[in-house]
């Protein structure tokens, strides 16, 4: 069967290849798995929480409406957790939209968020309704997400989807095609303009990318071998993180404590600003994961 409910969790599997498959937790709708030939692409922590009482430390948890902790205290998501309350929230199953590739959906509503949590957003004044799309190809995994504000409240939101890659080793992985690009380094508390032509992993390494070319696509590079190739719709911003040592040890569900060197986060989405929805309106983005590729250099390393 190509879509098993499983209860907590939904499998699907791609019709021709059983070898490539992925799993959706419905908590958060996360997904928890995305086997390309056998072979998981993303990273889930050992210590990971797949019983609802925490967000899912590795998959694909997604961020709404609120990107990390919201520091103006006058914006209607500053009583939020960070990244808000949909990586918390259990989804519904809406069912299979697809068969070849195999599709398909969960939805949100305030129905589904905790009262309390979601009474935490603008006193409970938002009305809204989300739709996440799980495609798998043969060759790609893609996470599209729809918002529709179905109140009459004006909000606006954070969009992210906090991917966390499967890798070898991250000393030996690069990152590309951020060169030159304004960002915010959340260690630092710094912005300023990247003149790295490829990003290389030593030390903890969380860095805000703003306003990414969307015909740019953003590939993980492993020894000369192109291991990702990640294309983006309506995401403009890219957050790459790694907690390194010091803080995967102060993560108590981030198992093995070495796991830090196995997984790397790269994260399309709507960040550095929010968007806008005013009643009716609606808006919608995606990611499109691609394991292997050709090298594709977007960046002129010869121009000052
Ligand atoms: C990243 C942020 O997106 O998420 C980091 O850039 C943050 O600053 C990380 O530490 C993990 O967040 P959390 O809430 O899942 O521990």
């Amino acid at each position: 069967m190509a879509v098993e409910d499983l209860g907590d969790k939904v499998r699907i599997v791609h019709p021709k290849n059983p070898d490539t498959s992925a799993v959706i937790l419905k908590y958060g709708a996360t997904v928890i798995s995305w086997k390309e030939k056998g072979q998981d692409q993303l990273w889930l922590s050992e210590g990971a929480k797949l019983d609802g009482l925490k967000p899912v430390r590795g998959g694909i948890p997604l961020v709404f409406p609120v990107f990390g902790k919201q520091k103006d205290e006058n914006h209607p998501t500053f009583k939020l957790p960070q990244h808000g309350f949909a990586r918390n929230s259990t989804w519904e199953f809406l069912g299979q939209t697809s068969e070849e590739p195999v599709a398909v959906q969960f939805g949100l509503g305030p129905e589904n968020v905790d009262k309390e949590l979601y009474s935490l957003w603008d006193e409970g004044k938002n009305d809204f309704t989300l739709i996440l799309t799980v495609t798998l190809a043969e060759d790609s995994l893609t996470t599209r997400i729809e918002v529709e504000n179905t109140g009459n409240n004006t909000f606006d939101f954070n969009w992210l989807f906090h991917t966390y890659y499967n890798l070898d080793d991250v000393t030996d992985t690069l990152a590309t095609n951020l060169m030159d690009l304004q960002c915010f380094d959340q260690l630092l508390g710094e912005h300023y303009v990247e003149k790295l032509p490829m990003l290389s992993f030593q030390e903890e390494f969380d860095r805000i990318y703003k306003n990414v070319d969307l015909h740019k696509v953003i590939q993980l590079v492993d020894r000369g071998n192109v291991v990702l190739t990640l294309e983006r719709d309506n995401l403009p911003d890219a957050v790459v993180w790694n907690p390194w040592i010091k803080k995967s040890e102060g993560m108590a569900d981030f198992l093995p404590k070495d796991g830090y060197l196995k997984m790397l986060c790269v994260e399309p989405g709507h960040v550095a600003l929010m968007v806008k929805l005013t009643k009716g309106e609606k808006w919608s983005a995606a990611q499109k994961m691609i394991p292997l590729g050709e090298i594709k250099v977007q960046t002129n390393i010869y121009e000052a």
